[in-house]
């Protein structure tokens, strides 16, 4: 190769690699560039700290360009969210609406169980920059600002366990109709029809096929989601008390799971989650393999008949379905 080749090959060489840094850079300007996210202005030092935790941290799996695709991602069930979405599904926020740094920082160090999201330990140091840069994913955060964080009243059950556990196994399946069409159910039909009509005067008189068995679920994220049968699947955001009670306050963003919080009072709210803290504790026991056969096997079963009423009673004694 003459002198002058060899030139020429560097020189290509040369804009071959300016171009790819051209195109790298084109790929992800928005680590360059200050910006207000959530209403609060991050400067491009900042973000470009957060560029360097999330690289050596999360870039695995959810990806350079934060749209979960990171070479660890495949076959991971679920998949590792697709940052660019701006939906979440653990923050102590109305379901639906942007999470506030302290659900980042809570996510981030403790972990989804049952997922390959991991509690990270990432040092304090690093984690605002994280955080911010995380958000600078998604265009949500240029236009919106976080939820108001949800606060329940302390816990009013403490020293009431069975009593809390007897309330919210009522407002489950009774008010709440949670196993109508989501969850499980963990109560005979019967109990279900006398726990509805104590709390809403309503006659139940039919049941969905596999009533004890979860129902799948569209959601935000492309994929349907199976909701939670608390005997069996690990709880992603937690399973004390008190973090049951905060995830079905807010609800789960972009699934199927509602905001509670206003709709149920604390105290109801506070009583599902003795409930299904209960739940959690059967996991792998006998008894939880006895609660479920009894369900499977029990008897068949028939509406009682609607005692003798006057017309004022029939009017307002609805019934479900019809
Ligand atoms: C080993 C793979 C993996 C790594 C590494 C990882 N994640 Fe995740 N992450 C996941 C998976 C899987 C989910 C989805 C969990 C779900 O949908 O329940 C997730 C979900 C999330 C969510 C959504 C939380 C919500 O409430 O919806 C955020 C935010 C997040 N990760 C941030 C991070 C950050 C920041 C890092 C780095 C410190 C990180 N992840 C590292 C796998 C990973």
């Amino acid at each position: 190769m003459s002198r002058l080749d060899i030139h020429t090959v560097a020189l290509l060489a040369c804009l071959l690699f300016a171009g790819l840094a051209c195109q790298r850079s084109a790929a992800s300007p928005r680590t360059e560039r200050a910006q207000v996210l959530g209403g609060r202005p991050i400067s491009a030092e900042q973000l470009g700290r957060g560029r360097d935790a999330y690289t050596h941290y999360c870039r695995a799996c959810h990806g350079d360009a934060g749209d979960g695709a990171g070479i660890s991602a495949r076959g991971l069930q679920p998949p590792p969210r697709d940052l660019r979405l701006g939906v979440y599904k653990f923050a102590a926020v109305s379901a639906g609406q942007l999470p506030n740094d302290a659900d980042f920082h809570r996510i981030i160090k403790g972990g989804l169980h049952g997922t390959a999201m991991l509690a990270w330990d990432v040092p304090d140091a690093q984690l605002d920059d994280l955080i911010q840069y995380v958000k600078s994913f998604s265009p949500r955060w240029r236009a919106e600002i976080p939820g108001v964080q949800i606060v329940l009243s302390p816990d009013p059950w403490l020293d009431r366990e069975q009593a809390a556990i007897e309330r919210g196994k009522r407002v489950y399946h009774g008010l709440a109709q949670c196993a109508v069409a989501c969850h499980p159910a963990y109560v005979t039909r019967a109990e279900i029809f006398a726990f509805t009509q104590e709390l809403t005067r309503m006659r139940i008189e039919e049941f969905r096929a596999n009533l004890y068995a979860p129902v799948p679920k569209p959601s935000d994220y492309g994929f349907g989601i199976v909701p939670t049968d608390f005997t069996f699947n690990p709880l992603r955001a937690g399973d004390s008390t008190a973090e049951i009670a905060r995830t079905v306050a807010a609800g789960i963003g972009g699934t199927a799971m509602p905001t509670w919080k206003d709709v149920l009072p604390d105290i109801d709210l506070w009583a599902i989650a003795h409930y299904v803290r209960s739940l959690v504790l059967l996991r792998n026991t006998p008894e939880s393999d006895a609660l479920h056969q009894r369900l499977l096997t029990q008897p068949d079963w028939t509406p009682p008949p609607i005692p003798d009423a006057g017309p004022a009673d029939a009017v307002d004694g609805a019934r479900v379905p019809q």
